[in-house]
């Protein structure tokens, strides 16, 4: 039986996030440049989309940009940058094949204007598809968005139209980048590093972690699946106890 049929159908996760990593000790272990590993991280890209799309996921987030990475040496973002503009219009066919329709998280409207146009244009022709959203996370940083909507939410307090009595978790969330997309029930980070680098630290309070070994450019098919697998055999509490959330079995 191959991986893939030991996935249950009825115990998918609707969203699953991914942290992207080890493009660049991939690229260097070969002795080629980290952008040698970016460029191979995009059929892993393709491949996950495909496959998350194929089974019947709904939302896949793919953690491309942080804000932190501005940090890097300007040519490794100038790389990244081309990257993602040669990218998003390389993989616009893969994107209405699979009826994929491509979103964006972050602070968009500061990456690089070309970066911008293209995100915009793919994003609108892809707008119609409906099978599963492939969100972006670029120019991304969790503490930024919740800054961000703890600002806009005082300014609206500050100008009389929002009662502060009104905030609580559930309008928080309607401040968010992600107020639409349900909260990932699943989140995978490749390359063996076990931290969440500012990732969806909002959404991900009780999402299940998986830590991948696999480096992200070799990331294919089979690994998703072997971390669906895993998550499908969790036992997700929510804070009750494992009587009150047993399913009544039949006597
Ligand atoms: C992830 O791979 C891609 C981005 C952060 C853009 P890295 O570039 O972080 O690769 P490593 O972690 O240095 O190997
Ligand atoms: C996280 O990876 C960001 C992305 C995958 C886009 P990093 O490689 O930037 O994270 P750190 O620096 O190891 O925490
Ligand atoms: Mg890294």
């Amino acid at each position: 039986m191959d991986l893939k049929e030991k996935i249950d159908p009825d115990k998918l996760p609707s969203h699953i996030a991914i942290i992207m990593d080890g493009n660049g000790r991939w690229a260097t272990s070969r002795g080629e440049m980290r952008v040698f590993g970016h460029q191979n991280g995009v059929e892993s890209v393709r491949q996950t989309s495909t496959a998350a799309a194929e089974l019947g996921v709904k939302h896949l987030t793919l953690y491309a940009f942080s804000t932190e990475n501005w940090k890097r040496p300007k040519c490794e973002v100038d790389a990244l940058m081309n990257l993602l503009v040669l990218t998003l219009n390389s993989e616009l066919g893969t994107l209405m094949e699979n009826n994929i329709r491509l979103k964006a998280i972050g602070d968009l409207a500061h990456l690089q204007k070309n970066c911008y146009a293209q995100l915009i244009e793919t994003i609108d022709k892809t707008k119609d598809n409906n099978r599963m959203d492939l969100i972006l996370a670029l120019n991304y940083s969790g503490r930024w968005e919740i800054a961000e909507a703890a600002r806009r939410i005082a300014a609206e307090t500050a100008a009389g139209r929002l009662d502060p009595e009104k905030v609580d978790s559930e309008l928080f969330e309607k401040y968010l980048e992600t107020k639409d997309i349900p909260d990932p029930e699943l989140l995978i980070r490749t390359s063996g590093e076990n931290r969440i680098s500012n990732f969806l630290l909002w959404q991900i309070a009780y999402a299940e972690l998986y830590f991948s070994p696999k480096l992200w450019p070799d990331f294919r098919k089979n690994d998703l699946y072997e971390a669906i697998i895993d998550y499908q055999n969790r036992e997700r509490r929510f804070g009750m106890i494992s009587e009150q959330i047993k399913p009544v079995t039949d006597k």
